[in-house]
């Protein structure tokens, strides 16, 4: 064995340029990455955790107000059972006083979106309240109903993949509509 090697001595000639080295990319490498992560941690990862952290605190409340018989849509119109077990599957969580708030609705930024849509959707059709809508105007417009089934843009698309079995099937939707027409003509012979 040539002493040089074994006593531990740099094998490489002295005048080798430093960036010759077969260990020198791979660690340049190593060093950028090992940068990059500290990069991506220190100014991405870490603030949206904390971001994500103080959402939690930010709490739109979840509310189901007391359900009055006197002013929900059986008050007002019939619904047969079939028709109102669709409604009360596919649509009641959203138009309803009656929502089944689901475990993420408690987590930040979800629940900011659930209960807007909730909100929204029970200030524009709650079957809960119809007095509000039947007081309004241009009436129930129960046409609504039928023509937003039909489009298939209720439920909202993304409910939808997190509760796959509210999806109404093309009987319900002829259930719902042939109910909404009856309902249509009879309120509007009530209101001639
Ligand atoms: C995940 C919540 C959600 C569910 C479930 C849902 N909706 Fe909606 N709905 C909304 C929101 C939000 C709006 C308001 C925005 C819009 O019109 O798209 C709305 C609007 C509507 C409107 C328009 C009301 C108006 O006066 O403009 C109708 C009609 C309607 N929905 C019917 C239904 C029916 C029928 C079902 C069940 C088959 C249903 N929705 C299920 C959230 C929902």
């Amino acid at each position: 064995m040539s002493g040089s090697v074994a006593s531990g001595a740099d094998p490489r000639p002295r005048n080798a340029k430093r960036n010759e080295s077969p260990f020198q990319v791979p660690l340049v490498c190593a060093l950028q990455s090992e940068l990059m992560k500290r990069k991506l941690l220190r100014y991405v990862v870490l603030p949206l955790a904390a971001l994500l952290l103080i959402g939690q605190f930010i709490r739109p409340a979840r509310t189901n107000p007391p359900v009055d018989p006197k002013r929900t849509v059986d008050a007002y119109t019939s619904v047969p059972p079939e028709v109102r077990a669709i409604f009360q599957r596919s649509c009641f969580d959203c138009h309803s006083n009656q929502t089944r708030w689901p475990w993420y609705s408690n987590v930040a930024p979800a629940s900011w979106l659930v209960v807007s849509d909730v909100n929204e959707a029970r200030g524009l059709m709650n079957f809960s309240e119809w007095d509000k809508r039947a007081g309004r105007r241009s009436g129930p417009e129960f046409g609504q109903i039928c023509e937003r089934l039909q489009e298939r843009d209720m439920p909202l698309f993304y409910y939808l993949w997190l509760h796959p079995r509210a999806r109404p099937s093309s009987t319900d939707v002829e259930a719902i509509c042939s109910w909404t027409d009856a309902a249509q003509k009879n309120w509007t012979q009530g209101h001639q």
